[in-house]
Protein backbone atom coordinates (compact mmCIF):
# COMPACT_ATOMS: atom_id res chain seq x y z
CA UNK A 1 0.00 0.00 0.00
CA UNK A 2 1.08 3.18 -0.78
CA UNK A 3 2.04 5.90 1.81
CA UNK A 4 3.26 9.07 2.84
CA UNK A 5 6.66 10.38 1.64
CA UNK A 6 7.09 11.72 5.30
CA UNK A 7 7.18 10.22 8.86
CA UNK A 8 5.63 13.59 10.50
CA UNK A 9 3.42 16.93 9.23
CA UNK A 10 6.05 19.36 9.92
CA UNK A 11 3.95 21.67 6.84
CA UNK A 12 2.28 21.60 3.48
CA UNK A 13 6.29 22.19 2.36
CA UNK A 14 7.22 18.64 3.39
CA UNK A 15 4.22 17.21 1.71
CA UNK A 16 4.24 16.25 -2.56
CA UNK A 17 0.84 15.98 -4.57
CA UNK A 18 0.47 12.58 -4.18
CA UNK A 19 0.67 12.60 -0.39
CA UNK A 20 -1.95 15.47 -0.45
CA UNK A 21 -4.13 13.59 -2.68
CA UNK A 22 -3.63 10.05 -0.68
CA UNK A 23 -4.63 12.50 2.46
CA UNK A 24 -7.71 13.45 0.43
CA UNK A 25 -8.60 9.97 -0.23
CA UNK A 26 -8.08 8.81 2.82
CA UNK A 27 -10.35 11.31 4.31
CA UNK A 28 -12.91 10.39 2.11
CA UNK A 29 -13.28 7.12 3.61
CA UNK A 30 -13.03 8.42 7.03
CA UNK A 31 -15.88 10.79 6.03
CA UNK A 32 -18.27 8.39 5.54
CA UNK A 33 -17.55 6.22 8.93
CA UNK A 34 -18.46 9.34 10.64
CA UNK A 35 -21.97 9.68 8.76
CA UNK A 36 -22.45 5.82 10.08
CA UNK A 37 -24.31 5.80 13.65
CA UNK A 38 -21.01 4.15 15.03
CA UNK A 39 -18.93 6.56 14.39
CA UNK A 40 -15.79 4.98 15.48
CA UNK A 41 -12.98 2.64 13.85
CA UNK A 42 -10.13 0.50 15.93
CA UNK A 43 -7.12 1.59 12.76
CA UNK A 44 -5.12 3.52 15.69
CA UNK A 45 -5.91 0.92 19.15
CA UNK A 46 -3.16 0.65 20.89
CA UNK A 47 -1.12 3.79 19.42
CA UNK A 48 -0.87 6.52 22.27
CA UNK A 49 -1.40 10.51 20.73
CA UNK A 50 -0.36 13.36 23.15
CA UNK A 51 -1.74 16.90 22.27
CA UNK A 52 0.36 19.63 23.50
CA UNK A 53 -0.87 23.32 23.18
CA UNK A 54 1.30 26.02 23.73
CA UNK A 55 -1.35 28.54 22.42
CA UNK A 56 -4.88 29.16 23.02
CA UNK A 57 -7.43 26.73 20.46
CA UNK A 58 -10.87 25.66 19.80
CA UNK A 59 -11.16 23.90 16.16
CA UNK A 60 -8.21 22.58 16.10
CA UNK A 61 -7.71 20.80 19.29
CA UNK A 62 -11.13 19.45 19.63
CA UNK A 63 -11.00 18.26 16.13
CA UNK A 64 -7.39 16.23 16.60
CA UNK A 65 -8.81 14.74 20.10
CA UNK A 66 -12.18 14.00 17.94
CA UNK A 67 -9.92 12.19 14.99
CA UNK A 68 -7.80 10.34 17.49
CA UNK A 69 -10.91 8.79 19.74
CA UNK A 70 -12.83 7.86 16.18
CA UNK A 71 -9.29 6.18 15.46
CA UNK A 72 -9.47 4.03 19.19
CA UNK A 73 -6.11 5.96 20.03
CA UNK A 74 -5.35 6.23 23.78
CA UNK A 75 -5.19 10.16 24.11
CA UNK A 76 -3.54 12.54 26.39
CA UNK A 77 -3.86 16.48 26.69
CA UNK A 78 -1.45 19.17 27.96
CA UNK A 79 -2.17 22.54 28.01
CA UNK A 80 0.99 25.23 28.89
CA UNK A 81 -0.83 27.10 30.70
CA UNK A 82 -1.02 24.75 33.29
CA UNK A 83 1.49 22.70 32.81
CA UNK A 84 5.32 23.02 34.52
CA UNK A 85 6.36 24.93 31.79
CA UNK A 86 5.66 27.84 33.80
CA UNK A 87 7.94 26.63 36.29
CA UNK A 88 10.72 26.85 33.84
CA UNK A 89 11.33 23.25 32.14
CA UNK A 90 12.12 23.42 28.56
CA UNK A 91 10.41 22.12 25.49
CA UNK A 92 12.39 18.96 24.99
CA UNK A 93 12.54 18.31 28.67
CA UNK A 94 8.39 18.77 28.58
CA UNK A 95 8.28 16.38 25.35
CA UNK A 96 10.84 13.48 26.50
CA UNK A 97 8.76 13.14 29.84
CA UNK A 98 5.86 13.02 28.21
CA UNK A 99 7.04 10.50 25.85
CA UNK A 100 8.85 8.45 28.52
CA UNK A 101 4.94 7.53 29.40
CA UNK A 102 5.07 5.63 26.19
CA UNK A 103 3.06 8.11 23.54
CA UNK A 104 3.35 7.48 20.00
CA UNK A 105 2.67 10.71 18.53
CA UNK A 106 2.87 14.23 19.62
CA UNK A 107 -0.07 16.63 17.75
CA UNK A 108 1.82 20.44 18.88
CA UNK A 109 0.36 23.96 18.75
CA UNK A 110 3.11 26.66 19.37
CA UNK A 111 3.86 30.29 19.41
CA UNK A 112 6.95 29.92 17.96
CA UNK A 113 8.02 29.39 13.75
CA UNK A 114 9.75 26.73 13.49
CA UNK A 115 8.83 24.92 16.75
CA UNK A 116 7.26 21.59 15.47
CA UNK A 117 10.54 20.83 12.87
CA UNK A 118 13.08 21.85 15.91
CA UNK A 119 11.21 19.24 18.28
CA UNK A 120 10.62 16.48 15.34
CA UNK A 121 14.96 16.83 15.57
CA UNK A 122 15.37 16.53 19.15
CA UNK A 123 12.74 13.51 20.12
CA UNK A 124 11.91 10.36 19.00
CA UNK A 125 7.79 10.69 18.63
CA UNK A 126 6.29 11.57 15.45
CA UNK A 127 5.32 15.21 15.48
CA UNK A 128 2.24 16.60 13.66
CA UNK A 129 2.39 20.59 13.52
CA UNK A 130 -1.27 22.04 14.84
CA UNK A 131 -0.08 25.59 13.97
CA UNK A 132 3.64 27.16 14.54
CA UNK A 133 3.71 30.98 14.83
CA UNK A 134 2.90 32.95 11.47
CA UNK A 135 4.40 29.47 9.82
CA UNK A 136 2.62 26.93 8.90
CA UNK A 137 -0.84 25.83 9.45
CA UNK A 138 -1.04 22.21 7.78
CA UNK A 139 -4.59 20.24 8.64
CA UNK A 140 -5.93 23.83 8.63
CA UNK A 141 -4.67 24.06 4.75
CA UNK A 142 -5.72 20.28 3.88
CA UNK A 143 -9.07 20.60 5.18
CA UNK A 144 -9.86 23.64 3.37
CA UNK A 145 -8.42 22.24 0.00
CA UNK A 146 -10.44 19.10 0.88
CA UNK A 147 -14.02 21.68 1.32
CA UNK A 148 -12.84 23.21 -1.97
CA UNK A 149 -12.56 19.93 -3.62
CA UNK A 150 -16.10 18.64 -1.86
CA UNK A 151 -17.75 21.87 -3.05
CA UNK A 152 -16.30 21.89 -6.79
CA UNK A 153 -15.38 18.37 -7.43
CA UNK A 154 -11.59 19.73 -8.14
CA UNK A 155 -9.48 22.28 -6.87
CA UNK A 156 -7.29 22.33 -9.76
CA UNK A 157 -8.59 25.31 -11.96
CA UNK A 158 -10.12 26.94 -9.21
CA UNK A 159 -9.59 30.66 -8.25
CA UNK A 160 -9.09 31.37 -4.96
CA UNK A 161 -8.84 34.78 -3.03
CA UNK A 162 -7.05 34.60 0.29
CA UNK A 163 -8.50 37.89 2.00
CA UNK A 164 -6.43 39.97 5.01
CA UNK A 165 -4.21 39.70 7.29
CA UNK A 166 -1.49 37.30 5.54
CA UNK A 167 1.94 38.66 7.06
CA UNK A 168 0.72 37.45 10.09
CA UNK A 169 -1.30 34.17 9.06
CA UNK A 170 0.09 30.52 8.55
CA UNK A 171 -3.17 29.55 7.15
CA UNK A 172 -2.12 31.45 4.54
CA UNK A 173 1.29 30.00 3.91
CA UNK A 174 0.11 26.43 4.38
CA UNK A 175 -3.29 27.35 1.78
CA UNK A 176 -1.28 28.74 -0.44
CA UNK A 177 1.79 25.93 -0.87
CA UNK A 178 -1.20 23.41 -0.56
CA UNK A 179 -3.68 25.43 -3.82
CA UNK A 180 -0.60 25.68 -5.64
CA UNK A 181 0.27 22.22 -5.30
CA UNK A 182 -3.06 20.80 -6.52
CA UNK A 183 -3.38 23.23 -9.53
CA UNK A 184 -5.47 25.94 -8.13
CA UNK A 185 -5.01 29.98 -9.29
CA UNK A 186 -4.12 31.77 -5.40
CA UNK A 187 -4.54 36.03 -5.25
CA UNK A 188 -4.01 37.55 -2.05
CA UNK A 189 -5.45 40.86 -1.19
CA UNK A 190 -5.28 43.37 1.73
CA UNK A 191 -3.67 46.48 2.84
CA UNK A 192 0.03 46.96 1.66
CA UNK A 193 0.89 47.09 5.29
CA UNK A 194 -0.29 43.25 5.27
CA UNK A 195 0.98 41.45 2.31
CA UNK A 196 4.62 39.99 2.78
CA UNK A 197 7.38 41.52 0.72
CA UNK A 198 8.19 37.72 -0.45
CA UNK A 199 4.60 36.90 -1.37
CA UNK A 200 5.27 36.73 -5.71
CA UNK A 201 7.89 34.40 -5.25
CA UNK A 202 5.32 31.38 -4.34
CA UNK A 203 3.51 32.68 -7.57
CA UNK A 204 0.23 34.47 -6.04
CA UNK A 205 -1.42 37.68 -7.27
CA UNK A 206 -1.46 40.34 -5.07
CA UNK A 207 -4.32 43.06 -5.55
CA UNK A 208 -5.64 45.42 -2.91
CA UNK A 209 -8.80 46.13 -4.43
CA UNK A 210 -11.32 43.75 -2.43
CA UNK A 211 -14.37 44.09 -4.98
CA UNK A 212 -11.72 43.47 -7.77
CA UNK A 213 -10.58 40.24 -5.97
CA UNK A 214 -13.87 38.94 -5.16
CA UNK A 215 -15.27 39.97 -9.11
CA UNK A 216 -12.12 37.32 -10.04
CA UNK A 217 -12.93 34.36 -7.74
CA UNK A 218 -14.36 31.65 -6.90
CA UNK A 219 -13.80 31.23 -3.45
CA UNK A 220 -13.12 33.86 -0.75
CA UNK A 221 -11.07 32.71 2.32
CA UNK A 222 -11.12 35.78 4.84
CA UNK A 223 -8.97 35.52 7.25
CA UNK A 224 -8.85 37.31 11.28
CA UNK A 225 -6.56 40.05 11.86
CA UNK A 226 -3.95 38.52 13.94
CA UNK A 227 -3.51 41.42 16.20
CA UNK A 228 -2.14 38.86 18.83
CA UNK A 229 1.39 38.80 16.40
CA UNK A 230 0.94 42.34 15.58
CA UNK A 231 3.61 44.65 17.55
CA UNK A 232 3.08 47.69 15.83
CA UNK A 233 -0.49 49.11 13.69
CA UNK A 234 -0.25 48.13 10.15
CA UNK A 235 -3.66 50.47 9.35
CA UNK A 236 -5.33 53.30 11.23
CA UNK A 237 -8.18 51.58 12.60
CA UNK A 238 -10.31 48.10 12.89
CA UNK A 239 -13.04 50.55 11.38
CA UNK A 240 -10.94 51.21 8.49
CA UNK A 241 -9.91 47.89 7.87
CA UNK A 242 -13.63 46.81 7.75
CA UNK A 243 -15.13 49.02 5.30
CA UNK A 244 -12.04 48.18 2.95
CA UNK A 245 -11.62 44.76 3.73
CA UNK A 246 -14.58 43.49 5.37
CA UNK A 247 -16.89 41.13 3.64
CA UNK A 248 -20.71 42.58 3.70
CA UNK A 249 -23.88 40.77 2.17
CA UNK A 250 -24.58 43.87 -0.12
CA UNK A 251 -20.63 43.38 -1.49
CA UNK A 252 -21.46 39.78 -1.86
CA UNK A 253 -24.86 40.37 -3.56
CA UNK A 254 -23.42 42.73 -6.01
CA UNK A 255 -20.91 40.57 -7.54
CA UNK A 256 -20.75 38.63 -10.98
CA UNK A 257 -21.14 35.62 -10.31
CA UNK A 258 -22.08 33.11 -6.69
CA UNK A 259 -18.52 32.57 -4.68
CA UNK A 260 -18.11 30.30 -2.05
CA UNK A 261 -16.95 31.99 1.22
CA UNK A 262 -14.60 30.88 3.12
CA UNK A 263 -13.26 31.16 6.53
CA UNK A 264 -10.63 29.32 8.92
CA UNK A 265 -12.36 30.61 12.29
CA UNK A 266 -12.37 32.31 15.02
CA UNK A 267 -14.54 34.40 13.17
CA UNK A 268 -14.25 38.04 14.26
CA UNK A 269 -17.93 39.06 13.18
CA UNK A 270 -18.45 42.71 11.55
CA UNK A 271 -14.57 43.12 11.02
CA UNK A 272 -13.84 40.94 8.13
CA UNK A 273 -16.98 39.45 7.49
CA UNK A 274 -21.03 40.05 8.62
CA UNK A 275 -23.36 38.11 10.14
CA UNK A 276 -25.25 37.72 7.25
CA UNK A 277 -22.14 36.25 5.00
CA UNK A 278 -20.78 33.85 7.61
CA UNK A 279 -24.41 32.63 8.03
CA UNK A 280 -25.42 32.65 4.75
CA UNK A 281 -26.23 29.91 2.01
CA UNK A 282 -22.70 30.90 -0.03
CA UNK A 283 -20.58 29.71 2.93
CA UNK A 284 -19.37 26.35 4.00
CA UNK A 285 -17.26 27.63 6.94
CA UNK A 286 -19.01 24.49 9.07
CA UNK A 287 -18.30 22.51 6.52
CA UNK A 288 -14.73 23.28 6.63
CA UNK A 289 -14.86 22.48 10.20
CA UNK A 290 -16.50 19.28 10.36
CA UNK A 291 -14.06 18.00 7.36
CA UNK A 292 -11.54 19.03 9.98
CA UNK A 293 -12.18 15.51 11.91
CA UNK A 294 -11.86 13.21 8.74
CA UNK A 295 -8.58 15.44 7.35
CA UNK A 296 -7.02 14.69 10.87
CA UNK A 297 -8.43 11.03 10.72
CA UNK A 298 -5.97 10.22 7.70
CA UNK A 299 -3.22 12.39 8.89
CA UNK A 300 -2.79 10.54 12.08
CA UNK A 301 -3.39 7.05 10.38
CA UNK A 302 -1.41 7.77 7.48
CA UNK A 303 1.58 8.85 9.79
CA UNK A 304 1.04 5.62 12.45
CA UNK A 305 1.67 3.40 9.28
CA UNK A 306 5.03 5.11 8.60
CA UNK A 307 7.82 3.03 9.30
CA UNK A 308 10.41 4.33 12.46
CA UNK A 309 13.69 5.96 11.94
N1 LIG B 1 -8.68 27.47 12.63
C1 LIG B 1 -8.04 27.31 13.81
O1 LIG B 1 -6.86 26.97 13.88
O2 LIG B 1 -8.86 27.55 14.89
P1 LIG B 1 -8.38 27.35 16.41
O3 LIG B 1 -7.35 28.41 16.69
O4 LIG B 1 -9.64 27.51 17.23
O5 LIG B 1 -7.78 25.99 16.54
Amino acid sequence: MPGLSTRHLLGIKGLNEADIQLIFETADNFKTVLNRPIKKVPSLRDVTIANIFFENSTRTRLSFELAEKRLSADVVNFAASSSSVSKGETLIDTVNNILAMKVDMVVMRHPYAGAATFLSKHVKAQIVNAGDGAHEHPTQALLDAFSIREKYGDVAGKKVVIVGDILHSRVALSNILCLKQLGAEVMVCGPTTLIPKYIGALGVKVEHNLIKALNWCDVANMLRIQLERQDIKYFPSLREYTMLYGLNKQILDSLDKEITVMHPGPINRGVEITSDVADSKQSIILDQVENGVAIRMAVLYLLAGQNPE
